[in-house]
C-alpha cells in the first residue's frame, strides 16, 4: 500500500464529491422540463435550470414532463419520463406491449406519420452541428410501411423447463440490450408476417431439445420463403436452408441468411432507384465514366448486381468471405465485361490498388462509417463523384465533413425510413467535385 501511494503520482481522489456525485446518479432526482426538441437517437432534449442539457427518453418536443434523472455529468444529463404532463398531439399510445422492454422500437410513442417529419428535422440539425452545412432544401425522407416491413433478424431461441418436471418448453425472443436476457415475444409487429408466422411454428423444431440457447438469423425474401441461419449449421442443412435469392431492381439476387442483406424490402426499390438515377447523372454529366464501378462494403454484391449492365468493368470488394460465394453468382462476365470480386477488407483494397480513372464510386458502409484509411485513399484517388449509402447519419456527416475540406460538395441528399418505430434512418448523398 505504501509503495502504491508513493508511485501514484495522478491528482488526489476528492472523495466527498465522488460520494455526491455517486449518489445524484443513483438518486434519481425529479424535474418538471418541457422538451425543447428531438435529437439523435430520438429523444427529446430540455434543459435543467443550471443550464445542462437533459436528454429524455420517451419524451417529444413541445411536451411539459415530469423527468427522473438517471444521469450525470458536468456538461450533460440523461432522463426519463414519468409522467406526461402536457402531451404532444403526435403522441400515440405504443401498439407493442414490449415497447420499453425489447430495447428496440422505442420511437413508437410518435405517431407513424409523423416520425419522417421529426427525423428530417433531427437529420438537418444533426448536419448542421456536426458537418457545419446544410441539408438540401429538397431533401425528402421515402416512407413505406409502417409496421410489418421488416424482412431481417437475429432471434434467440431457448428450451425452458417446465416448473412441473414436464418436458422442456422453446421459447424465442430478442436478446436484451446490456443483459443476456432474452425478451419473449409471439407476434413482433415490425417483423413481416412471414417472419412471425416462421418463428412461432419453428421454435420447437429449431432448438434441439437437450440444447440450451440458439441464436437464429431469420430472412423473408419477399416472397414467402424464410431462409434461416445458426452458428454451427451443417453444410447440407446450410444449402437447403440459409440461402436465399431476392428479386429486386429487375434481377435475381442471391444471398444467404448467414450475411447481412438490407432488411426493409417494401423501401428498398426506392433506395435502389435513387442509387441508379445517381450512377446515371454521373454518367451523363461525365464526372463518372461507364469504365469502372467499384461497390466498397458491397455484401453480396447488391448494387453492383442491379448496375452491372452500364459497365466495362466492376470490382466488388466485401469484408466478410461468406458474401463471396454469392458475389460471384450475382454478377456474371459478360461479352466485354470485366467482374472481379474481392473478399478484403475496403480500406486495404483501396491501398493496394490505384484508382487512376474516374471510376462510379458506391460506398456503404456499416454504422461505424468509412475507415480513416478509406477516406484519405479515395480522396487521393481520380474519383470526381462519389455515391454513399449510410445507415448511420451521425458518421455519414463526420465523413462528409472531411471529404468536404478535401473539396467534395454535397449535390444531393435522400433519406429512406427503411426502420420505422425507431430513430434510425438510411442516407444516401451524392458528393462532387
Ligand atoms: C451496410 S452493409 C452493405 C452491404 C451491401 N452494400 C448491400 O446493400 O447489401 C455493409 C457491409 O460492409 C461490410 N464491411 C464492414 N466493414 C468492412 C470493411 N472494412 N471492408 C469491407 N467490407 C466491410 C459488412 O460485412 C457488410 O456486408
Amino acid at each position: 500500500m505504501a509503495d502504491f501511494r508513493r508511485k501514484f503520482k495522478g491528482p488526489r481522489p476528492n472523495r466527498k464529491n465522488d460520494r455526491r456525485e455517486f449518489s445524484r446518479q443513483q438518486g434519481g432526482e425529479d424535474f418538471t422540463l418541457r422538451i425543447e426538441k428531438m435529437v439523435q437517437g430520438g429523444e427529446g432534449m430540455a434543459r435543467l435550470e443550471d443550464g445542462r442539457v437533459c436528454f429524455v427518453a420517451g419524451a417529444l418536443p413541445g411536451e411539459l414532463c415530469k423527468v427522473r434523472l438517471t444521469f450525470q455529468k458536468k456538461d450533460f444529463t440523461k432522463g426519463r419520463v414519468v409522467e406526461v404532463i402536457e402531451p404532444s398531439p403526435d403522441r400515440v399510445k405504443p401498439l407493442c406491449p414490449l415497447y420499453g422492454k425489447c430495447g428496440g422500437c422505442s420511437l413508437q410513442h410518435l405517431a407513424s406519420e409523423k416520425q419522417a417529419e421529426c427525423l428530417e428535422k433531427v437529420e438537418r440539425e444533426n448536419f448542421r452541428r456536426l458537418a457545419h452545412a446544410e441539408l438540401p432544401e429538397d431533401f425528402v425522407i421515402h416512407t413505406g410501411n409502417a409496421w410489418g416491413y421488416r424482412n431481417r433478424a437475429r432471434v434467440v431461441f431457448r428450451n425452458l423447463p417446465n416448473r412441473d418436471g414436464s418436458a422442456n418448453r422453446a421459447v424465442f425472443g430478442f436478446r436484451g440490450e446490456e443483459s443476456n436476457n432474452i425478451v419473449p415475444f409471439e407476434n413482433c409487429p415490425v417483423l413481416t408476417d412471414a417472419l412471425n408466422e416462421f418463428l412461432r411454428e419453428s421454435a420447437a423444431t429449431l432448438i434441439k431439445s437437450n440444447s440450451r440457447e440458439l441464436d437464429v438469423n431469420v430472412f423473408d425474401n419477399g416472397k414467402g420463403s424464410i431462409s434461416f441461419y445458426y452458428p454451427g449449421m451443417h453444410k447440407s442443412d446450410f444449402d437447403k436452408h440459409a440461402v436465399s435469392v431476392v428479386e429486386i431492381g429487375g434481377r435475381k439476387i442471391e444471398a444467404d441468411a448467414s450475411v447481412f442483406f438490407q432488411s426493409n424490402l417494401g423501401l428498398l426499390p426506392e433506395l435502389v432507384n435513387a442509387v441508379r438515377n445517381a450512377v446515371d447523372e454521373g454518367l451523363a454529366s461525365g464526372k463518372a465514366t461507364n469504365d469502372w464501378l467499384i461497390d466498397l462494403f458491397s455484401g453480396v454484391g447488391f448494387f453492383a448486381c442491379i448496375l452491372q449492365d452500364k459497365f466495362k468493368k466492376i470490382t466488388t470488394v466485401e469484408r466478410e468471405e461468406g458474401c463471396l460465394k454469392h458475389a460471384k453468382v450475382n454478377l456474371d462476365e459478360c461479352g466485354e465485361r470485366n467482374v472481379e470480386n474481392v473478399s478484403a477488407p475496403a480500406e486495404e483494397w483501396l491501398l493496394e490498388n490505384v484508382v487512376d480513372v474516374p471510376a462510379t464510386l458506391i460506398v456503404d458502409p456499416p454504422r461505424t462509417g468509412l475507415p480513416k484509411e478509406a477516406l484519405a485513399a479515395i480522396v487521393q484517388s481520380s474519383v470526381n463523384r462519389l455515391i454513399y449509402v449510410s445507415c448511420d447519419p451521425v458518421t455519414l456527416a463526420r465523413d462528409y465533413a472531411k471529404f468536404s475540406e478535401a473539396g467534395f460538395a454535397l449535390s444531393h441528399a435522400e433519406g429512406f425510413a427503411f426502420y420505422p418505430q425507431t430513430p434510425h434512418l438510411e442516407m444516401m448523398f451524392v458528393l462532387d467535385r
